[in-house]
């Protein structure tokens, strides 16, 4: 039997982006954007055009660059939200609108003070108004877990009269448990009047770890559309992780009777391109994209693959894209065997970029005999998204020995001018950051440092992602290099310039 589509609504660009330090620029969310086009997800939800201009220009962007899916836009149930939304993303090919207003008691109670009455009328009149903009109009009942069902279903029946196509059930507060949630999406199904007039969506938060197995239990229930981000990114513990159920829907399509129509080849890349934007690690043993998902360590185990890799593998790592660690080039590869394995590994670089990145790639080269697809992901991840726009790293050296405390020299390039400062510290990072600070003249709130080796050996790249906060926002800045001191230093100077950046300075302090 032919089975129906499951439709598959991105929100990476837009609840995984609000999650802490995951804040992306343009040229970011234009290539991830890039990335779900060729997954062919159905939906892009590129942003929340009210929350500020970066969001309103993302959105404007990102509708007039893709063609397949749909691109929407976050507006709470007001008029001025929904007319913003409307003209960011009024250049799509499928522009859709996605309104919202909360329905549980504890938010009508204590955030909205609105009665469930007066939040019902809001529903429609923000659904009416949306429809003199588009045609494809969502509707979500914020924080419907905990909402009356039978609450739940007036509003829904009132906004697909309306004119609603979709509407959509959020966990916002991943409360529910999957029997419990499939149990909701069943009622829904049988109590909304006009039910069959639009598609029921879910929309999991994964506080309890149970995001994937409720949107799924969703779906058996009824729901066609998931709404989920890559890697599962998203406020708190994130959202339902995209490949999780892309997956579970592929590999049980014996059990399941929706298909989506995802490419699962492209999963691995944009897994790790979102992973290298905003800085946010996979932890090796998640599902599907962990580096150990498809690593199988006990000897067992290991016989049991040799002789039939069924034994031990549900799936095969071919299908969510993962090739083998390939060597790809070394120092004599040329510029046109470099573009080749770019383009495979999904990357589409400007003349200028390709030229920075070749030759920060030669660079790498001379260092490092064998130069691995890894390699590359952590070079373009350097060079072509980061951000040098302020502060520049010039030189830097250490002098350190087990006895004494390491004394550092940085110069930096501030204002076109190149300034030398010198501190001690704790440890070498410590002696550079220490300098840093001095020379920008203020002292960064660091949060987090980690350093990993991106492949084997001890020429392997060092990745370092660092963390700082400033006014409550959290700011990411990662840098490899087969140096991890030099990792050090610009991450954590990447990371001040997206600082300045969101607080519209160009110093803190100008050169002298
Ligand atoms: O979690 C949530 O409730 C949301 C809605 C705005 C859809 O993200
Ligand atoms: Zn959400």
């Amino acid at each position: 039997m032919a089975k129906d589509k499951l439709f598959i609504f991105d929100t990476t660009l837009r609840d995984g982006e609000q999650s802490p330090g995951c804040s992306m620029n343009l040229k970011e969310k234009l290539d991830v954007a890039s990335h779900l086009e060729s997954l062919r997800v159905d939906c892009i939800e590129a942003g929340f055009a009210i929350s500020s201009k970066g969001d309103f220009e993302a959105i404007k962007a990102i509708a007039a660059h893709v063609t397949y899916p749909a691109v929407c836009s976050l507006c709470r149930a007001v008029k001025g939200d929904i007319e913003l939304a409307a003209q960011s993303v009024s250049a799509a090919k499928r522009p859709r609108i996605h309104t919202f207003i909360a329905t549980s008691p504890i938010h009508m109670e204590h955030k909205l003070k609105m009665s469930p009455d007066k939040v019902l009328e809001r529903a429609v009149d923000a659904v009416t108004y949306a429809k003199t903009f588009v045609e494809d109009v969502e509707f979500s009942c914020e924080d419907a877990g905990r909402s009356n069902p039978e609450f739940l279903a007036r509003v829904y029946a009132a906004v697909i009269k309306a004119g609603a196509t979709v509407i959509n059930v959020p966990d916002t507060v991943g409360y529910m448990m999957p029997v419990e949630f499939g149990e909701l999406i069943n009622y829904l199904g049988n109590h909304v009047v006009g039910i069959e007039n639009a598609i029921i969506s879910v929309h999991c938060h994964d506080d309890l770890g149970v995001a994937t197995a409720n949107s799924l239990a969703g779906v058996l229930n009824g729901a066609r559309q998931v709404e989920c981000t890559v890697n599962g990114i998203g406020e708190r513990a994130g959202n339902t992780a995209l490949e999780e159920v892309v997956m579970s829907l592929a590999v049980r399509s014996d059990y399941y009777n929706v298909a989506t129509d995802i490419e699962t080849t492209e999963i691995s890349k944009t897994s790790r391109l979102v992973s290298h934007i905003t800085g946010s690690v996979i932890q090796p043993n998640k599902a599907i994209v962990g580096a150990n998902a498809f690593a199988h360590e006990a000897g067992i185990h290991q016989d049991g693959v040799l002789k039939q890799k069924s034994t031990y593998e549900i799936m095969n790592p071919e299908m969510v894209g993962l090739t083998e660690n390939k060597l790809v080039l070394g120092k004599h590869s040329g510029r046109h065997a470099f573009l080749d394995r770019l383009k495979e590994l999904g990357y589409q670089l400007s003349c200028d970029e390709l030229q920075q990145a070749f030759e920060r790639f030669k660079a790498i080269a001379d260092k490092k005999k064998d130069v691995l697809d890894d390699d590359l992901h952590a070079l373009i991840s350097d060079e072509i998204y980061q951000h040098d726009d302020h502060y520049k790293l010039d030189y830097f050296e250490v002098n350190t020995t087990n006895e004494s405390r390491p004394k550092a020299t940085v110069r930096l390039m501030i204002d076109q001018k190149v300034l030398t400062g010198s501190s001690e510290g704790a440890g070498s990072v410590d002696a550079i950051y220490k300098t840093i600070d001095q020379m920008v003249g203020e002292t960064i709130d660091l949060k987090e440092y980690t350093l990993q080796s991106i492949t084997g050996g001890t020429d392997a790249l060092g990745e370092v992602v660092v963390r700082i906060r400033d006014q409550g926002q959290i700011f990411v800045g990662r840098s490899s290099s087969t140096d991890v001191l030099n990792s050090s230093a610009k991450a954590y100077i990447v990371a001040i310039n997206k600082m300045l950046n969101a607080r519209g300075i160009q110093r803190i302090k100008p050169a002298l």
